[in-house]
């Protein structure tokens, strides 16, 4: 701060001061009056405001996630048994459109519905930061042959029936992004009921584009791109 700013702030203050007070003491305590350097405090609070806001989110997440979503997807999102998603590295957005998709019943679960009910859209927007922080781990494939048809499957589709490439999309590593799910070392047996829930529409969100390419896979491409799939990083 520059020499001159300073004093006139000072000299502001000064004046300013004892003038707030007096305005505040008529107004009584619901219309409170700054001096400047009370001012200059409140807008230095408000900067720092965002890291505090995300700190104070991601403790209730953590709380949220210790007193029950870890008994299934695990205490860092590395999910317990095969039959419940990974979510360590899941992107934030997709997590969040996922919760609220689960209490407003667009995306039907009768496991994951009561997980939510009580929870509201900060919670959800909290959940997802904290799932997207989770460290992501190595997973050896189940079926090492079955993961090569389904390598090929994924960067290259089928050009025989007509299946687009899932990478085209999806990525060449399946990370993800802000709007779409990452799909890297997801649990085998999720990826393929997801598959089989779009084609069917029985998973009735986020089906536009999938809907029509889970119909044109066999049974066959199914388990292999989700083979595949579950061995990424
Ligand atoms: C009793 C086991 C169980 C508990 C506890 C549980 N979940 Fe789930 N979760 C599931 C199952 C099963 C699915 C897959 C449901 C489906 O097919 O849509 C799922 C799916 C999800 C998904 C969607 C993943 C994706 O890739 O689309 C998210 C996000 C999620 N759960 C978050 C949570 C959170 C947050 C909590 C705690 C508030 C929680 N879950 C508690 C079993 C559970
Ligand atoms: C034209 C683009 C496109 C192509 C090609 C594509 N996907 Fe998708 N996929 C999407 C979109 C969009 C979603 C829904 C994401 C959303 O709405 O956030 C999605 C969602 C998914 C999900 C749900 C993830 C979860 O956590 O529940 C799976 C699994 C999936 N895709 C697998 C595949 C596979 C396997 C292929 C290749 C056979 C493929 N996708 C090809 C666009 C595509």
């Amino acid at each position: 701060m520059t020499k001159p700013l300073q004093s006139r702030l000072r000299a502001r203050w000064w004046k300013a001061g004892p003038m707030a007070l007096d305005v505040a003491q008529r107004s009584g305590p619901a219309r409170l009056a700054f001096a400047p350097w009370q001012a200059l405090v409140l807008a230095a609070a408000a900067m720092a405001a965002p890291a505090w806001a995300q700190e104070a989110a991601l403790a209730r997440a953590q709380e949220i996630v210790l007193g029950k979503c870890f008994i299934c997807h695990g205490t860092e999102g590395e999910s317990s048994s095969p039959v419940f998603p990974r979510l360590a590295g899941q992107h934030a957005g997709y997590v969040a459109r996922q919760l609220a998709d689960y209490r407003s019943g667009r995306r039907q679960s009768a496991t994951m519905k009561p997980m939510v009910e009580d929870l509201n859209d900060a919670d959800f927007a909290a959940l997802g930061l904290w799932f997207e922080r989770q460290p992501v781990r190595a997973h050896a494939v189940d079926d090492p042959d079955l993961a090569q048809v389904g390598r090929f499957v994924y960067l290259r589709g089928n050009p025989y029936s007509g299946v687009a490439a899932c990478a085209g999309c999806h990525g060449t590593g399946a990370q993800g992004s802000e709007t779409l799910p990452r799909l890297a070392g997801q649990h085998a047996l999720y990826t393929e009921k997801q598959l089989r829930q779009f084609s069917t529409r029985e998973r009735s969100n986020d089906n536009a584009v999938m809907h029509g390419i889970a119909t044109q896979l066999t049974a066959l491409e199914m388990k292999a791109v989700s083979a595949y799939l579950s061995g990424l990083k």
